[in-house]
């Protein structure tokens, strides 16, 4: 084989997450609360609407932009939660927010181009941000601050090389969410220095006793604003890879140009199934929503009945304690908790090395599971400390 016959993908670990899944599946005797997937059916007025599409023949490529039925329901969405005005033609349907994140990047950053990124984070964004050849450049978020943004921190980050921000709230793996101020003062600030800010907000719906603002509340942050969201998560359709973007005209048609010579569309079935859950899923989400909030609650009383530190997670479906200082780095932790428990939880550190000393544990799961495994979680405390 040729030296150096990869691309820079040679620079790029593999996901930590999907090292533990893997690790998982073989082991029948696990309890794991480590995806960030819901535990939901997708509900069956959804699913039965890409049943139908097989049965009535939609089986073929839509246009590379999405269906015009699925956009449109997208614009009005957006236009009732935000008062966001944005046409169909500036929204672009992509196989799930994932290839969002991708095509936002690569239809921006040229080599050299810096990134700033939140750390704890997302696993892709940095990852993404490589293979473009940009510089990605860390925003640690503090546990003393309620791993909220300080926006005098995210300023002093930023130069003439900086092309995007890339942010995440309700946030993965905090749980945090991000208030109507920070988002007008960073919007200024994009504006001033006319960044591109990218907002990945597929947890919009997952928010408990606090709000989160969407930056589509932002005044006239249109041109500078790529906003992502989905349907995996607040529909319960991970599987459907549904993602969209919302943006001005020109950067939806040069993503288009991207998603066309990649993906060409996304499945026209799902599609379907996408415009049922947007006009007539509202009452899934709530019924979601409340059966997470329980959790939430019930997941925050364990933790702290076992003085483990923690910020009240206040949306997305992440709960991300401190671990207890039991002679070990939240790897490690990990692994024995894993080997000698058998519950499976995530390394703080897969989210960035700001994650060190914390561990996420998704409450994704019903409340036997959620059980069984904080059982388990208190246990090994004890024998270890
Ligand atoms: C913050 C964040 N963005 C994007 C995604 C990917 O979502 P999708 O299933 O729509 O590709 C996830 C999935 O866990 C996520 O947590």
């Amino acid at each position: 084989m040729k030296k150096h016959v990869f691309s820079n993908v040679d620079e790029l670990q593999p996901s930590l997450l999907n090292a533990f899944f893997d690790d998982v599946a073989t082991r029948p005797h696990v309890i794991s609360l480590s995806v960030g997937e819901p535990d939901f059916p997708t509900p069956w007025h959804i699913a039965s609407k890409g049943i139908q599409a097989i049965q009535d023949g939609k089986t073929f490529y839509s246009a590379s932009n999405g269906l015009l039925d699925l956009r449109k329901a997208i614009s009005k969405h957006v236009l009732k939660e935000y008062e966001a005005k944005y046409n169909p033609s500036e929204v672009l349907i992509t196989n799930g927010a994932s290839e969002a994140i991708d095509l936002s990047l690569r239809c921006l950053i040229n080599p050299g181009d810096e990134v700033v990124l939140l750390d704890p984070g997302y696993v892709s964004y940095e990852p993404l941000v490589i293979l473009c050849r940009g510089v990605p450049v860390r925003l640690k978020l503090d546990f003393n601050s309620d791993f909220s943004i300080d926006i005098s921190k995210l300023e002093k980050l930023v130069n003439e090389k900086t092309k995007a921000i890339i942010l995440n709230f309700p946030n993965n793996p905090t749980g945090g969410v991000i208030s109507e101020k920070s988002v007008q003062e960073i919007a200024s600030f994009c504006l001033k220095k006319d960044i591109i800010l990218i907002s990945d907000e597929i947890y919009s719906e997952l928010t408990y006793s606090k709000e989160n603002c969407s930056f589509l509340k932002a005044k006239d942050f249109k041109k500078n604003l790529i906003y992502i969201n989905g349907l995996s998560k607040s529909y319960s359709m991970t599987g459907w890879r549904i993602g969209y973007v919302l943006s001005n005209k020109k950067i939806i048609e040069k993503m288009n140009i991207i998603h066309q010579f990649s993906t060409m569309c996304p499945s026209i079935i799902s599609q379907y199934a996408g415009i049922e859950a947007l006009e007539n899923g509202d009452d899934d989400i709530k019924e979601m929503r409340h059966e997470y909030f329980k959790r939430r609650d019930y997941v925050v009383d364990r933790l702290k009945s076992m003085n483990l530190e923690l910020v009240v997670p206040q949306g997305a479906f992440y709960a991300f304690p401190k671990i207890p200082d039991v002679g070990m780095n939240s790897l490690d932790f990990c692994k024995s908790l894993l080997e000698e428990e058998g519950l499976a939880v995530i390394p703080g550190t897969a989210f960035g090395e700001n994650g060190e000393g914390f561990i996420r544990i998704s409450y994704a799961y019903s409340m036997a599971d959620l059980k069984m495994g904080l059982d388990r979680l208190e246990d090994f405390i004890k024998k270890h400390k």
